[in-house]
């Protein structure tokens, strides 16, 4: 950023306070362009996502932030991205994320070195199949239901609408989803409050603050921040790692081979519990320790509870500001689904459904950064427009992929901050870089497992579950119950902004929620007749010519 000081000098001294211990020395990339700029960059109301977008826009797809003896990579051009992501995967872990998260999560998936993360996704990734999901789909939709008729009496109660924090509101279905999916666990958290389910969001406001330690809260001192949220954290946790231990030992006891046999071949009709810790106590239950599966419980509960309720939030916030695109949603959930529950099949018959929750999840993904450290040395590519060398670094080598600058890379989108969720059905490809990029394959949609944008129809431009060996386990789990969900929600009810969109705001922590609640008003919608009731109509109309005619 021309025209301020050199950022090497502010952040060394913001930076030794707090987060010191957490980075390495500046280890190799002599090459890489440093970052110019001043701490008023980071400071104030601005995230460090936004910060480095700007010198992302000056510096280029790799550049380095200086700070004293240390350093980290920043990397926003995808084929960097897909190197570390992908062609070189193992030559790289969580590093800073790891040690923030290890406290949380333990050697759950996300933080797990190399070593136990190869053994656990073995034994866990089994789990997540059809079957699976169609058991799981019929629960969203349940919870959906409950979330709607919550709406219902609100509404009701304010005389034909209601003003309702609809980030809340998805907080709250998220968590009883994850829980009722992850170890058949009823938080009911859409209709009441429980010393666990404070004790979650106790915890998830913790992981927050800590992988969010580069925000502005460094120049507090240490001691004053940390020791009352410490004990707060340290109680929370005993809450929940008693309720998972309790679900645990439960789970073992009521353990019944007709169970396993149903679970061997994949009949979840048969199956009272169709769980995910019911398959791993069952098919998995010699190869892990209780710790070990307390550690996936609760990585699985952190991760796929408050990133599903933000995709579900920005979505609606979006759509809410797009009335061509909310028409044609609607369009399309009313042509499909109409008053039945939403199912699996329906998602493949909801195309522009699936491309509004891609297009939310481009705009604000979930996490913005993510975060790895070289396990030895390496070369980066030259990427799009980099040094035709590459750039080696070294062992330790600190690295953040900046998803925010590749989503809304105005080298790889056209008119990146604009909703427009049709994009993904048009190719994309900038010639300026010739075959170093494949560009936006829509045709790779088309095909079973790829019904959402993803990262192999764009080459890596867009992330949004990460990509390669350590991509998001739950994608699908999250997307389908943020397509029911939507669909069972947009069909009943309308949904306005209650103030501007300003006002809504945006916050990060380990995703980016807003700052002061989704507040919308809320009034009931009169859908057309559905599918079924609008061809039974027309074969009652059908009849009765016949019947004049005779
Ligand atoms: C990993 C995003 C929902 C479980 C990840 C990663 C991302 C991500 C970006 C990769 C992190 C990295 O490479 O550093 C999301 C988003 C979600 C979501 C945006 C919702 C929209 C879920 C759900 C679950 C889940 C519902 C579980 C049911 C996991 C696990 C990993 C992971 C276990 C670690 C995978 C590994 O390292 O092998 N997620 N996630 N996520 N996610 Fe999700």
């Amino acid at each position: 950023i021309r025209g301020k000081g050199n950022l090497k000098n502010g952040l060394s001294h913001l930076l030794t306070e707090v987060s010191q211990g957490y980075f390495q020395p500046d280890v190799g990339g002599k090459n890489i362009p440093v970052a110019q700029g001043d701490l008023s960059d980071l400071a104030g109301d601005q995230p460090l996502f936004k910060a480095l977008y700007q010198w992302f826009l000056d510096s280029g797809g790799v550049f380095k932030l200086v700070f004293g003896p240390k350093a980290f990579i920043v990397v926003s051009d995808p084929v960097v991205v897909r190197h570390i992501l992908k062609e070189n995967v193992f030559n790289y872990d969580k590093g800073v994320l790891a040690e923030i998260l290890e406290p949380i999560m333990g050697k759950g998936l996300i933080p797990a070195d190399l070593d136990t993360w190869r053994v656990r996704r073995r034994a866990v990734a089994p789990a997540f199949h059809r079957q699976y999901y169609e058991a799981m789909s019929a629960m969203f939709a349940r919870c959906a239901g409950r979330s709607a008729e919550k709406l219902e009496a609100a509404v009701a109660a304010g005389g034909g609408s209601a003003v309702v924090d609809m980030e809340a509101e998805f907080l709250s279905l998220g968590l009883d989803i994850i829980g009722l999916g992850v170890f058949n666990y009823e938080f009911g958290s859409i209709t009441s409050e429980s010393p666990v389910i404070k004790a979650v969001y106790g915890v998830l406001k913790e992981a927050e603050h800590r992988s969010t330690f580069y925000l502005p809260y460094w120049n507090l001192p240490l001691a004053d921040v940390l020791v009352p949220r410490q004990a707060k954290f340290k109680r929370d946790m005993r809450v929940i790692n008693e309720c998972l231990d309790g679900l645990i030992r439960l789970a073992q006891e009521t353990r019944q081979e007709e169970d396993a046999e149903a679970l061997q071949a994949r009949d979840y009709s048969k199956l009272r519990d169709p769980s995910l810790l019911r398959f791993l106590v069952d098919m998995r239950g010699e190869q892990f320790s209780n710790v070990q599966l307390r550690d996936d419980l609760m990585t699985m509960l952190i991760a796929g509870h408050e990133t599903t309720a933000a995709v579900l939030t920005w979505t609606l916030f979006c759509l809410a500001q797009n009335p061509q695109a909310e028409a044609r949603v609607l369009a399309e959930v009313d042509g499909v689904v109409g008053d039945r529950m939403p199912t699996l099949d329906d998602i493949k018959s909801l195309p522009y459904l699936r491309c509004c929750l891609g297009e939310s999840l481009r705009l604000y993904p979930q996490p913005p950064i993510l975060i790895r450290r070289a396990l030895g040395p390496d070369t980066l590519p030259a990427g799009l427009r980099g040094d035709p060398e590459g750039y080696p670094i070294g062992k330790g080598a600190d690295i953040f992929i900046s998803v925010w600058n590749l989503h809304r890379s105005p080298h790889l989108w056209k008119d990146p901050d604009t909703f427009r969720p049709e994009r993904f059905f048009e190719p994309h490809h900038n010639p300026e870089f010739g075959d170093k990029w494949a560009g936006y394959r829509p045709d790779s949609l088309k095909g079973g497992s790829a019904l959402y944008p993803n990262e192999t129809a764009a080459d890596f431009a867009f992330i949004p579950f990460g990509g390669g060996a350590r991509k998001c386990l739950g994608d699908q789990f999250a997307l389908f119950e943020s397509t029911v969900a939507l669909a069972t929600l947009l069909r009943r009810f309308n949904f306005r902004l209650a103030g501007s969109a300003e006002e809504v705001g945006m916050a990060t922590g380990a995703t980016i929620h807003t700052a002061n609640g989704l507040m919308m008003r809320v009034t009931r919608r009169t859908p057309p007749p559905s599918p079924a009731a609008a061809g039974a109509q027309q074969q009652q109309q059908g009849a009765g010519k016949v019947a004049a005619a005779v």
